[in-house]
Order: C-alpha cells, then structure tokens, then sequence
C-alpha cells in the first residue's frame, strides 16, 4: 500500500461468509437436479467462485473464462479482450456466470453474447457485487451479493493494477 492510499473494510470476512451463503442457497434451489457449467470470470473471481463451489453441494462443472477491460488504472477501457477463453462445450447446459462485479456493465454484455453463440439452454448471472450508479448497458442480474456504492473496492480476489487480491475482507480505496 503506498502512502496516500487507506483501505476502509467496507464488507468484512465474517459478511461476505453470511452473503455466499445465502446465494449458495438460492443458486441450490433453482440449479440442484440440472448439472450446471458454472463459468467463473478471471482473474477478479476466483476467490469467490471457490467459496461458492464449496456450498454447493449438488453436481456441478467449473469452468473458467478470462477477460479484461481494465489497465492499470481504475476505468474501465469499455473494450473488452478474451485473454484465455471458454473451451469446453456448453450447448444445451444451464450456465451460470459467476462475476466479481457489475460496473459498467460491457463485460456482462460482451460474454453473454460471447456464450449465446454457444447455444446454451440457459445463461443467469451471479455477481458478487454491483455498482448500478455506474451503469452503461443493461444487465440482468440472477442473484446478487452486495450493492456497492460508487467506490472503487478491492480485496477478496478483487484487485488494483493486479495488488490488494489476497485481502479476507472487500475494502474501499480512498
Ligand atoms: P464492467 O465491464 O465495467 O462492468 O467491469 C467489470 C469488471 O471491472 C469487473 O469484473 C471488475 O474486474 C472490474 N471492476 C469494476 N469495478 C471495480 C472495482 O471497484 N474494483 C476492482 N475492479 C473493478
Ligand atoms: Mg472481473
């Protein structure tokens, strides 16, 4: 952390414990007797998506897909780049995404249809997180953690110019 940088836990371990917990239950009830190809976005997912799978206990796939828009900085450049993609065929499986966060929402957008031409029986979306205020292009969402106010947060898998991913809590940077 440099110096003009504070983190301020915003969601803390012992929350996001209670948050997975509640999703895995209401992604169990709707997914539990259909196999499911869970598709986790890298890298900012990864440490959700593990503490996910682990409450559902129920069969299931995970596959992981790996995109980017953002640099260094904290924009978004609104362009997305596939940098390690799906391989693993998907027609006729009930998909379900597993996100960090919802932003801007291109990236959302740009792998739905990404999947679509895969011709998938179903696609939902579960994200963690959810920034509505900085919405550019609809996205629906399946099951949702925690709505997060116009900040820019880091910790538990989710990062800054790639640093702050191993925290246990999410944070906000200020
Ligand atoms: P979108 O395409 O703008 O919706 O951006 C989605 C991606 O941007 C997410 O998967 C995150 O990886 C990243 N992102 C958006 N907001 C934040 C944040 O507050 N902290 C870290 N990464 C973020
Ligand atoms: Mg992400």
């Amino acid at each position: 952390m440099t110096s003009n940088q504070k983190l301020k836990i915003l969601f803390s371990f012992k929350e996001i414990e209670s948050t997975v917990n509640r999703l895995a239950g209401e992604i169990r009830r709707d997914y539990v007797d259909k196999n499911p190809v869970i598709v986790s976005i890298l890298k900012g997912s990864f440490v959700f998506t593990a503490d996910l799978v682990r409450r559902l206990d129920f069969p299931l796939e995970v596959e992981f897909i790996r995109l980017a828009s953002y640099g260094k900085g904290k924009e978004s450049s609104g362009k997305i780049i596939v940098k390690q993609g799906l391989h693993f065929p998907i027609k006729n499986r009930h998909v379900l995404i597993v996100e960090d966060i919802v932003d801007t929402g291109h990236t959302l957008v740009f792998l739905i249809d990404y999947l679509q031409k895969r011709e998938p029986a179903s696609i939902k979306l579960c994200t963690l997180a959810n920034k509505p205020s900085r919405r550019q292009v609809p996205v629906s969402i399946d099951y949702l953690g925690f709505t997060v106010p116009n900040k820019f947060i880091v910790g538990y898998g989710i990062d800054l110019g790639e640093k702050y991913r191993y925290l246990p809590d999410i944070c906000v940077l200020e």
